[in-house]
């Protein structure tokens, strides 16, 4: 298919000697003003423009600079035609961003192969573009797909680790889906507003099914004893939070998005930890406990008495459940935390399921 030129000029005998030398291998459009050229281009897409600069009304420096606002044809290259051969001149079109410039009157063999360079240039341009293009989307999409084993693979072994302690097994997948729903109503609320963004959020859901790998080390005794530890079980089993830090770091810890690989760890090491510093295993108190930890929590000890565990029935009506946690505001939970997901009870009734 023939490219199409589109030629301006005002000088009616320069248009027909320029469409005379280009017509046998060129479609050609006219425009004898610098208006009539913009008009055409609202509706057309020529592969290359020859513009004359000197024009009544608008010239050719003033349309170069309405294509180039436009990014419908910002990238149509341009030749200007001059009838001085000043440098001035010719600086001036480069530095407007033109391919070429031919001066008046053509040499014919010259315009031709301008023109010819010009659009083969172009051509290559558009080649490499669309190359780096559907090499950037290929990336992207081996990304997305990596990504995607990659968080199969973590919730599949934070699963069988869970199931190990007979509960239900949707302990890893809840727990991910509370952290997400209290962390998009704190950054909807515009609350920890220098901590909580798109991306930190996707790093907290992404490391929330890790928070309890460290149970591998706990012996089935004591995981799955049905009803209370003794004290030196319980010390036993609170080092599942040293161990998850552990065999997270011996995991992932090579991983070089540091931000995810700092929330991971924070979140198995302190979602044990309570905001008046009673909690385990470091004893941290307020927001000395990372955030992505403190939310963690919240939603790691609804989880718990919502659902059956080998020591403890399922505890019912929800609200039961929203009033015990209420109790642990400021002592066991943080205080903004809490407050927000108190008010987030109808939500999760409906996510839940719960009718009444
Ligand atoms: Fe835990």
């Amino acid at each position: 298919m023939k490219k199409i030129i589109l030629v301006v000029d005002d000088d009616r005998t320069n248009l027909a000697l320029a469409q005379k030398l280009l017509l046998p291998q060129y479609r050609i459009a006219a425009s004898n003003s610098g208006m009539a050229a913009l008009k055409y281009l609202e509706h057309n897409h020529p592969d290359l423009i020859l513009l004359d600069i000197n024009m009544p009304e608008m010239d050719g420096f003033a349309v170069m600079e309405q294509l180039k606002k436009e990014e419908k044809t910002a990238n149509i290259p341009v030749i200007f035609l001059t009838a001085d051969n000043l440098t001035e001149t010719e600086i001036k079109c480069f530095r407007m961003g033109a391919m070429d410039f031919v001066t008046k009157p053509f040499v014919p063999d010259i315009l031709l192969s301008r023109v010819e360079k010009t659009i083969e240039l172009d051509s290559y341009r558009h080649d490499l573009e669309n190359m780096v293009r559907i090499q950037a989307e290929k990336i992207t999409e081996n990304a997305r797909k990596l990504s995607v084993i990659q968080d199969s693979v973590i919730v599949g072994m934070a699963n069988l680790i869970e199931s190990r302690d007979g509960s239900t097994g949707r302990h890893v997948k809840n727990t991910q889906m509370y952290v997400r729903m209290i962390a998009d109503e704190l950054y909807r609320r515009k609350l920890f507003a220098d901590e909580l963004s798109p991306e930190s959020i996707e790093d907290i859901c992404k490391a929330a099914p890790l928070h309890d790998v460290g149970k591998i080390k706990i012996p089935d005794a004591i995981l799955q004893k049905p009803g209370k530890l003794t004290p030196e079980e319980f010390d036993e089993m609170k080092l599942h939070t040293t161990y998850s830090r552990k065999i997270i770091n011996t995991i992932i810890g090579d991983v070089e998005d540091e931000h995810y690989v700092k929330v991971v760890e924070d979140i198995a090491l302190y979602h044990h930890e309570r905001w008046d510093g009673t909690g385990y295993p470091t004893g941290l108190a307020g927001d000395a406990i990372p955030l992505a930890a403190r939310i963690m929590a919240v939603a790691d000890v609804f989880d718990a008495l919502y659902e059956e565990r080998c020591y403890k029935p399922p505890i019912r009506p929800i609200e039961r459940i929203m009033q015990i946690m209420s109790e642990g505001r400021g002592t066991q939970f943080d205080p903004t935390i809490i407050d927000v997901f108190m008010e987030m009870l109808p939500r999760l009734k409906e996510m839940l399921n719960i009718r009444e």
